[in-house]
């Protein structure tokens, strides 16, 4: 007998078989036939909402969001409370030292780091004694990969484990908080870390171990062993939930039910979004502690974030950011005539978020490294904090204001720039006369098309080439989170706010491009193990009546643009290998597959289509219905 809402959901989900971070989302199964950004948005509002109102699964059926998941808001209540006690305990014998490391892959690792960051520099705003970073982060392939996309690293259980080590063997007398992100409850890399923490060996200045994903356990990623007893990911989670039972003081699970995401798969967007929520609400709620206030309340927490969406999806934002979503796309359309979309922000902490929302473009929509890019705007890079200075030196798509050099690039009215405005109180003054520089520049020198999107407190002047996103209410609700809990808060608010905007811009770009079927990511990018069987099981799904050997062939004949293949079958790191930094092979298998043509004519029939991949497909499903 069932009792639970929780129960009943994950029942659901076990007997459909399919994981909850992997299913269509029926609210978006006709995304691609949006003709406007407005309309996207329309839709992106429905699944943002299921974060905190819950997935509706059936008329009878419908998931706890995390405003009604009582047991997730516990657990945030006891970490945060455990956090607390431990920062409070350093403050007042500075050799008490203590850690939170947050480590994940992609966009998990990276918001691993955006977290960690905010936390970390705002508490030594609080207790300038602090000489080093409570909070650390670990993102699979290394700082290179906060600002690009590094997919095969996820497959390395050892490495994961063994970074969590090396800090851990670096700060020997510290006792340390640990919270692996994998959104899918799928990522060996994580996977190795929990498996770290979960043997007594290393156990010793481990105090708490906690993941965040959102399936239900049973739906843990079964294939890929991850230690040498042959344990998948699966048997570890079953063993951490056991502890959890056990000792719920000391191990968490946190994995609300959120349901599937608005593009099938595309863990960067609700998934990502609700991971910050978990994070920010923990050490809010630390902060709160430190205060001495003891009545903060998640739910009321939680209130800010669905005022911010209700701001966001409001008539008039749409209006306004739907426009932007359909000039974006016009960039996509004509990247070869000088095209792209580039972010460009005042601050180094949200500049982060330009940059990985640009990233992240790569593995889902295969889109090349100048088709969407961040920027941070500084004078020179010098201004710039060490860590920038070296993404500027080292990451194609991370630029500072040396895109100055580099103005012919831009210089076609189809280049749309999006310039984000705050009042980032960790923004020199000497940046904010940089940016200003910077827009004149880019004014005078190029006919790009400029947006801004004001999440500052101040009203910003329309003129005739700067269009603003308006959108007042934000900094009332920016100020009264700051007043009743912290700035830090507010911060993370502000965080949250620039995340869905710039997922909605970059999403609903690509798809109004057509770089999605149904809500399929058709274009994904085939770097690691988890996106190669994805890839499998999309031409599964268009092309049902082939077996799933079938479908692979078709996805190995366009990873191998259509030679023999020569290596083992089941190499499959060697085919990553060879499909990474390739175009369009997931399109190619499939007009293959769907038509049975070779691989000369599947890259002639997409060419035809301006690249379009959906309406490539579409056309070739019709014409096969119809005979
Ligand atoms: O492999 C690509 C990817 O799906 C990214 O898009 C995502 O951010 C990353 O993997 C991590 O996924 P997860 O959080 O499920 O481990």
């Amino acid at each position: 007998m069932l009792n639970s809402v929780r129960e009943k959901v994950e029942e659901f989900v076990v007997q459909n078989g399919i994981p909850v971070s992997e299913l269509p989302n029926k609210i978006t199964n006709n995304i691609d036939l949006a003709t406007s950004g407005e309309e996207i948005l329309n839709l992106l509002s429905e699944t943002d909402k299921e974060i905190f109102r819950g997935w509706v699964i059936s008329d009878n059926l419908k998931s706890d969001g995390l405003s009604n998941d009582f047991s997730i808001l516990k657990k945030i209540s006891i970490l945060s409370k455990l956090i607390y006690e431990k920062i409070h305990e350093q403050s007042k014998s500075p050799d008490k030292r203590f850690k939170i490391i947050l480590s994940g892959c992609g966009t998990s690792g990276r918001l691993a780091y955006l977290c960690s960051q905010t936390f970390s520099l705002f508490l030594k705003s609080i207790y300038p004694a602090l000489d080093y970073n409570v909070c650390d982060y670990i993102i699979a392939g290394g700082d290179y990969a906060l600002v690009n996309s590094v997919e095969s690293v996820e497959d390395k259980p050892k490495v994961g484990a063994q970074l969590l080590k090396n800090i851990l063997d670096e700060h020997p007398n510290t006792e340390c908080v640990y919270l692996g992100i994998t959104c899918g409850f799928s990522a060996p890399f994580v996977a190795g870390q929990i498996d770290f923490c979960l043997n007594k060996e290393n156990n010793r200045n481990i105090l708490a171990c906690g993941i965040i994903g959102f399936n239900p356990v049973e739906m843990t990623r079964k294939t890929s062993p991850i230690n040498e007893n042959n344990e998948n990911f699966y048997d570890l989670m079953k063993k951490l939930e056991n502890m959890e039972r056990q000792d719920p003081n000391k191990y968490f699970i946190f994995n609300p039910l959120i349901g599937p995401e608005p593009i099938t798969g595309s863990s960067r967007m609700k998934s990502g979004t609700t991971t910050k929520i978990l994070i920010d609400l923990i050490f809010t709620k630390a902060l709160v502690y430190l205060d001495k206030r003891e009545n903060s309340n998640e739910l009321e927490m939680l209130d800010f974030y669905e005022k911010i969406l209700n701001v966001l999806y409001a008539e008039n934002t749409k209006k306004n950011l739907g426009n932007i979503i359909d000039n974006s796309c016009e960039a996509l359309r004509n990247l070869k005539h000088g095209g792209s979309i580039n972010y460009l922000s005042d601050s180094e902490r949200l500049g982060l978020l330009c940059c990985v929302d640009a990233s992240e473009c790569l593995p889902t929509y295969g889109a090349g490294k100048n088709d969407i890019k961040g920027f941070v705007s500084a004078k020179n890079a010098k201004s710039l904090t060490q860590k920038w200075q070296g993404f500027i030196k080292n990451c194609p798509t991370v630029w500072s204001q040396n895109i100055i050099d580099h103005l012919e690039n831009f210089n076609s009215d189809k280049c749309v720039f999006i310039l984000i405005e705050s009042d980032d109180e960790f923004q020199s003054d000497q940046e904010i006369i940089d940016k200003e520089n910077l827009e004149k520049i880019l004014l005078e020198k190029t006919q790009c098309k400029i947006y801004k999107i004001n999440l500052s407190s101040k009203n910003i002047e329309h003129t005739n080439r700067i269009k603003v996103l308006e959108m007042n209410e934000l900094s009332i609700i920016y100020r009264e989170a700051s007043k009743m809990y912290s700035s830090y808060f507010s911060n993370c608010l502000q965080e949250f706010t620039l995340k869905l905007i710039l997922n909605a811009i970059s999403t609903g770009a690509h798809v109004l491009y057509g770089k999605t079927y149904e809500n399929i990511m058709i274009d994904v990018k085939v770097s690691n193990i988890k996106l190669y069987w994805r890839a499998c099981g999309i031409l599964k799904k268009f092309c049902s009546e082939l077996n799933k050997e079938q479908c692979e062939d078709y996805l190995l004949a366009s990873i191998y643009s259509g030679e023999k293949l020569t290596n083992e079958k089941n190499d499959i790191e060697k085919h990553i290998e060879v499909a990474t930094g390739k175009e369009f092979i997931v399109p190619k298998a499939l007009i293959m597959a769907l038509t049975g043509c070779n691989y000369s004519n599947a890259t002639l029939l997409l060419d035809e289509s301006r690249n379009s991949v959906r309406n490539c497909i579409f056309k070739l499903k019709n014409k096969i219905q119809n005979k």
